[in-house]
């Protein structure tokens, strides 16, 4: 009949104006940008024709400011579900050519909608971040709206994997929702993200400070740790959100999608023995040890360019999602220091969480000493690293490659803190101290008075490395479970896993433990 062709076409039209909702003028300044549309970010990261919108329609019911005037659907944010590789997520995309995709109520209602929608049906959350920030306009509103965000952003945190990807300004209270989640990718030259502006800034110290220089996606890489991953592109970015979502679990009670097993557990890897140099203090890349250890040598390295000198990476062994935290020798010779305890620690606390075992590969010479790093507070934050350790109940399986000295060896997951299978090489060295440092304390005076003193020293040195300077010391006493031959250790740690897969483990109840944050 006729007034129901009428409702059709009006259905036509307002659809129309949702999906093209931003002028076009907007959407050009934006391609211009060399960024894409919200609708097309979503087509890149989802599984075609997977997507289901929810509330497209709404949009925001004030007046002042014009603001009565112009009410495009969607308010600025395109908002529902997905799969990839066929497995649901929840996201939002937040859209530059409506209102600069600034937050007000409806905005942010929408927001809220889809994350409770994830944490009910335990599917990761995805959030695609482009916005001039608290919309201007709609005052406390807008405030409200992000407070709203937040604390969903901590009810649902490891409940389900939550991912936020920076494609475009971030600035303000915006910032603090990828703070809050688990992961944070940024794409260079166009993502930026801090609290006050570099207007801001020029006005109350005087400097002048560009975007990029400000908060863009290398400072967040390399100096503040804010970003976990950094890419050049949007089409690589969201191709990378897609692989990370393959290595992740649906939620906390469900275990990360394993692949078919590949018999790690008769490999050899006789490379190995190559890489790692016997000489405990020769550099190497430690990310070629963790090739040969992994599947198909691939895995995804968090938070690549700060406090390099740990390595957290997630990949597959034997099929199943392991979390490997590893010393790099090639960086301050591998040892910790405050942002790379901050780092591990983090990464331990996620892989706990979610049920993914944890692969701690040992070459460490010890926390980095120096007055700027005590006066950092590398106690309160090599703590957290500890802390992490301590508290995690998922199958833990440590590997001692070349040494292991002091509070560091404690750390990085040893027998004392918890481990479930610790591995050692034969060549390595465990101890409070390197033979040297330890002859110098123990007999300065005999050093002193003697009449020969490097002949004295070479002696001492000697009986020290043999007593303690040897994997089978700490095996004797219960530490260090089997003394392995390097090229098995793929191998090995697969038995280990194997073994613990079923793994069970409780903490006391209690509201929360107190992390030294
Ligand atoms: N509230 C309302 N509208 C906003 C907005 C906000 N917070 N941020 C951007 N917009 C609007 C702009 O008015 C503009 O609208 P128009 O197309 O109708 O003119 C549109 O979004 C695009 O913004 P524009 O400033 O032209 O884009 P830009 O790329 O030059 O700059 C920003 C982007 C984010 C740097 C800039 O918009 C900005 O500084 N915004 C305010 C940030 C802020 O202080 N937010 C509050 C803190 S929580």
């Amino acid at each position: 009949s006729a007034p129901s062709m009428g409702r059709l076409r009006e259905r036509d039209a307002r659809l129309r104006a949702q999906v093209l909702a931003g002028r076009r003028e907007a959407v050009e300044r934006q391609h211009g940008l060399g960024k894409r549309t919200a609708r097309e970010r979503l087509d890149l990261l989802l599984d075609e024709g997977s997507f289901l919108e929810i509330e497209m329609y709404r949009r925001h019911r004030s007046h002042g400011l014009k603001m009565g005037e112009n009410r495009p659907h969607t308010d600025g944010v395109v908002a529902g579900s997905g799969t990839i590789f066929g497995r649901r997520v929840f996201v939002y995309a937040q859209d530059f050519t409506v209102f600069g995709g600034s937050l007000g109520e409806a905005h942010a209602a929408k927001i809220h909608k889809v994350m409770d929608l994830a944490l009910e049906n335990g599917a990761p959350l995805i959030g695609l971040n482009d916005s001039g920030g608290a919309r201007i306009q709609e005052g406390v509103m807008s405030l409200d709206g992000y407070g709203g965000i937040f604390h969903r952003n901590v009810r649902a945190s490891g409940v389900i994997p939550q991912i936020s990807v920076i494609l475009g300004p971030c600035a303000g209270g915006a910032a603090y929702s990828p703070a809050l989640t688990d992961f944070t990718f940024m794409v260079r030259g166009s993502a930026q993200m801090y609290l006050t502006g570099p207007d801001v800034v020029e006005a109350v110290s005087g400097r002048r400070v560009t975007h990029a220089e400000l908060g863009g996606a290398d400072v967040h890489g390399e100096l503040t740790g804010v970003a976990t991953f950094v890419h050049d592109d949007e089409e690589t970015c969201l191709e990378e959100v897609r692989y990370l979502v393959s290595l992740l679990p649906a939620n906390n009670l469900e275990p990360a999608p394993a692949a078919a097993p590949r018999g790690a557990a008769g490999d050899e890897r006789p490379r190995l023995a190559e890489i790692v140099p016997v000489e405990p203090n020769k550099p190497y890349d430690m990310r070629l040890v963790v090739e040969e250890l992994v599947d198909d040598g691939e895995f995804i390295e968090l938070h690549e360019n700060w406090a390099p000198n740990v390595i957290c990476a997630l990949a597959r062994l034997d099929g199943e999602v392991v979390g490997v935290v590893a010393n790099q020798p090639m960086v301050l010779a591998g040892v910790l220091d405050a942002d790379a305890a901050q780092k591990a620690a983090r990464f331990v606390r996620f892989c706990d969480a979610f049920g993914i075992p944890l692969v701690t590969l040992v070459d460490v010479p010890g926390f980095l000493p120096g007055i700027e790093q005590e006066h950092a507070g590398v106690i309160r934050h090599g703590a957290k690293l500890l802390y992490a350790y301590c508290e995690a109940t998922v199958p833990r399986v440590q590997v001692i490659l070349r040494k292991a000295y002091g509070g560091a060896y404690i750390v990085m997951d040893s027998r004392s803190i918890g481990c479930d299978l610790s591995l050692a090489w034969p060549t390595n060295e465990i101890a409070v101290m390197g033979a040297e440092g330890a002859v110098n304390v123990l007999f300065r005076r005999e050093l002193a008075a003697a009449a020969d003193p490097e002949g004295l020293r070479a002696e001492l040195v000697a009986e020290y490395s043999e007593q303690l300077m040897h994997p089978y010391y700490a095996a004797e006493r219960g530490l260090v479970d089997d003394v392995i031959d390097p090229v098995r250790t793929r191998a090995a740690v697969a038995r280990g896993l194997e073994m613990l897969r079923r793994k069970r483990a409780s903490t006391p109840q209690r509201k929360h433990g107190n992390t030294p944050l």
